[in-house]
């Protein structure tokens, strides 16, 4: 018999996390002021950084010229010349350069960029460049860019297109017996996450560079990186500093910022930092993809829905950056909750004259789910019907297919939509507030949404994301590419693994992601943290418990199958053998330190045809429903949400407090982007570039919320988690104009639904509720 180990009985340590409101990991530091920004990292020696942008939205670059009254000795001055590889962000596609060498193509396109030792030397170095650029006729809208009549990219400026047919739709819709017909739109939106782009380079002696700032998506930094800079994997380490929101606003473009700072720094031999303040990050950054979206949908008397055709554009901006992606999920996002039998959908992007759109929370589905919304709303109000009855009749039940094929699971939509109806009291406001108003109404509106969580179809498979979990002394810790960036990833995963590895919460470390520490788990985006990497995780857990194991049979010399693993303790049949952590020391001290990789394995049923966009495009969806009540007051259009209900199936939920935020923020965002959220546009140019000027919902703006999480496990998630970071996004935008048109009779067709809209829609004549 082998001498005996230490057995402390960890059970009575150990506490059930899964589905607790544990206290957030970086709650401490944040409210503290301890944690550290990218501004706020003492970075010895380091210089700034700052970038000479185009003032005209398409033109040919005639010169740079220096004022020879400056002293250039003092500063480091780089152009597209001076590249040390590729003047090519890798990104999806290779079409937007690092800086613009012949052509521009938007507004506040990168031309140049200067590096100085002081603030002050940096303002006057910008200002004593000047750039001569011959116009060139832009496109700048969906309509001009479609004409063709001016080709800005490719052979016809379409970035992307996809097509999805299900049934014989031409045949189908001989079968309604009215057929209505609406164009929605939807304008930019801008995240405004609190911390600006920010951005640290820091040369190495052997030839490498690391970075550190605010971002969502180490590797994808990485890749664009090794490409721009022609370095090798190993030269290029890619560290996040504490980020002060993303909202998808960093997952593209940080790849820009770091290249244009890693080329500063190497060139300048110190380090180099590039803030952006708010006027050029709210100017020069991505936005999400304005939207013009028309269906056309055949419908019985009743309601019934028998035939839907969908043509969906979005304004890509001038480069690709993620319009591929954002186009397909719009695509399979575009006939929302509901069971259409026959349906084709057309879903392009295109290319225009205007600072490049990228990712923004939704992804390209909060547009689609807000025509496919009103386009309920626009039947219900053609037949008399409510906009109740109307969903009811055509809601995606268990066993029901997308037009894409996927069949739907389970009956979540059902029973959000019926939920949030009973506890909103909806059908007892909805015929109060239709009696007589005074000048200020009062309007209840609904809206149903839904978000396929992890990447579109094949993606997690390309991805192959990985984890890494390191056994230090008396703590594990949890290496991942993963961010936490105010959505509780941090918090979320540790709770994972803890309760995977059945050792006391406090015991697990999230470390912040550094590509030199953590395998590739993939960007934090499209809501997978939580739902698929922490799955990764659970397997990683699993195989470390398995080596421990495999450890305790041969040092007790017991059958493998003899043993259990509970709480930190093994048993051999319910006798205490040893701990978690005493076995993983003598591991340690025999082999060297204890660590394995968590892996990705794809469910097998799942089956998805990228050519044909058919098939399983995600693990599992998440569904939502709102109940928005507002008053809008007739005389000033001043719109006030007064009270939301939000009832979310989101799945296990792993921490119900940080779930709870997740879907007041989001729901928030969603009712921002439905009333108040404006780009003004001119030439081009964004004109509206201050918090002044560009009005988000403030906490006096904020409805009363009531919300609800309902909770239908998802087997391919970890415990039975669904991705629902984004989608509380997608139910505010379609809420608000349906609580809108309740309130006035007007039928608003677009976002933002300003005073502006409100008043146009009344002098083209629609009718006033009496
Ligand atoms: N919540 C906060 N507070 N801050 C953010 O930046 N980003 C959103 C959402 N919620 C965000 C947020 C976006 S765009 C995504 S994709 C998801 O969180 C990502 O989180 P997950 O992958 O951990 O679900
Ligand atoms: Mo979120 S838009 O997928 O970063």
């Amino acid at each position: 018999m082998a001498e005996k180990l230490k057995v402390t009985l960890r059970e009575k340590e150990f506490r059930e996390v899964i589905g607790k409101p544990v206290v957030r990991v970086d709650a401490w530091d944040k409210v503290m002021g301890k944690a550290e920004y990218i501004d706020d990292c003492p970075i010895p020696g380091c210089w700034y950084g700052g970038t000479v942008r185009s003032d005209v939205p398409h033109g040919r670059i005639v010169g740079i010229r220096q004022d020879p009254s400056f002293d250039w000795s003092k500063v480091v001055f780089v152009t597209a010349k001076d590249l040390p590889g590729p003047n090519e962000v890798a990104m999806v596609r290779r079409d937007m350069p690092v800086l613009a060498e012949d052509i521009v193509n938007y507004v506040s396109e990168p031309i140049a960029l200067v590096a100085a030792p002081t603030k002050a030397l940096l303002r006057a170095a910008l200002k004593a460049v000047k750039v001569e650029i011959e116009p060139i006729e832009p496109v700048l809208t969906i309509e001009e860019a479609l004409s063709g009549e001016k080709i800005i990219w490719g052979e016809d400026n379409v970035l992307a297109k996809f097509e999805v047919k299900r049934g014989e739709v031409d045949e189908a819709f001989k079968e309604a017996d009215i057929i209505i017909e609406e164009t929605y739109r939807t304008g930019h939106q801008e995240q405004l996450y609190l911390e600006p782009q920010g951005m640290v380079a820091l040369p190495r002696d052997d030839g490498g560079v690391e970075v550190i700032g605010s971002l969502q998506c180490p590797y994808y930094i990485h890749g664009a990186m090794t490409h721009a800079l022609n370095l090798p994997p190993d030269k290029i380490v890619i560290k996040q500093a504490v980020t002060g929101g993303g909202f998808g606003g960093k997952e593209d473009f940080p790849s820009l910022l770091a290249i244009h700072a890693a080329v500063l720094a190497l060139k300048a031999k110190r380090p180099v930092k590039i803030i952006y303040d708010r006027a050029e990050d709210m100017v020069s950054t991505t936005k999400r993809h304005p939207s013009r979206i028309r269906h056309r949908t055949g419908v019985k008397k009743d309601g019934t829905i028998v035939a839907q055709d969908v043509d969906l554009v979005l304004d890509g901006g001038a480069y690709t950056t993620l319009s591929i992606v954002v186009l397909q999920r719009s695509l399979l996002h575009a006939t929302g909750c509901y069971n259409i039998p026959s349906a084709r959908i057309l879903a392009r992007a295109v290319a225009t004259n205007t600072p490049p759109n990228g990712a923004f929370r939704g992804f390209g589905a909060p547009q689609s789910i807000f025509a496919m919304e009103r386009q309920m709303d626009k039947i219900a109000r053609t037949l008399g019907l409510s906009p109740v009855e109307v969903r009811r009749k055509n809601l995606l039940k268990n066993g029901d297919a997308f037009p894409f094929g996927q069949r739907v699971e389970d009956d979540g939509a059902r029973l959000v939509f019926e939920r949030a109806l009973a506890i909103s009291e909806y059908e007892r406001k909805r015929s109060e507030y239709s009696k007589d108003q005074g000048p200020k109404k009062r309007g209840i509106g609904l809206s149903l949404f839904l978000h396929g969580g992890g990447f579109t179809g094949a993606g997690e498979q390309k991805i192959n994301g990985k984890i890494k979990l390191f056994v230090a002394k008396e703590s594990v810790e949890l290496h991942v590419s993963n961010v936490e960036m105010g959505q509780g990833a941090a918090t979320v995963l540790t709770q994972i693994a803890a309760q995977g590895l059945q050792i006391p919460f406090e015991k697990v470390k999230y470390c912040q992601p550094d590509t030199s520490k953590a395998p590739d788990s993939g960007p934090t985006v499209a809501s997978r943290t939580t739902m698929i990497v922490g799955k990764i995780v659970l397997r990683g857990t699993e195989k470390l418990i398995l080596q421990l194991k495999e450890y305790v049979s041969r040092h007790f010399d017991v059958s493998l199958g003899d043993i259990t693993y509970a709480k930190g303790t093994f048993f051999e049949n319910g006798t205490p053998l040893a701990d978690f952590f005493e076995i993983a020391r003598r591991i340690e001290e025999e082999r060297g330190p204890l660590e394995v990789i968590g892996d990705y394995v794809h469910p097998p049923e799942l089956n998805w045809d990228d050519k044909k966009c058919q098939g399983d495009a995600y693990q599992g969806y998440a569904w939502g429903a709102s109940v928005l009540e507002v008053e809008v007051d007739t005389d000033t259009w001043e719109v006030r949400p007064l009270r939301d209900t939000v009832v979310v199936d989101v799945g296990t939920a792993i921490n119900p407090l940080l779930a709870l935020g997740q879907v007041e923020g989001g729901s928030l965002q969603g009712l921002g982007y439905g009333y108040l959220e404006v780009i003004e546009m001119e030439g081009g140019r964004y004109r509206n570039n201050r918090l002044a000027s560009y009005s988000i919902p403030t906490s006096v703006d904020c409805p009363d919320f009531f919300v609800e999480l309902m909770e239908i496990p998802c087997s391919r998630g970890a415990f039975g988690a669904k991705g629902l970071g984004e989608m509380p996004l997608s139910g505010g935008g379609p809420a608000v104009a349906s609580a809108i048109e309740h309130a006035t009779g007007l039928f608003p067709t677009r976002l933002p639904v300003t005073g502006e809209i409100l008043t146009s829609l009344e002098q083209e004549g629609d009718e006033r509720r009496s």
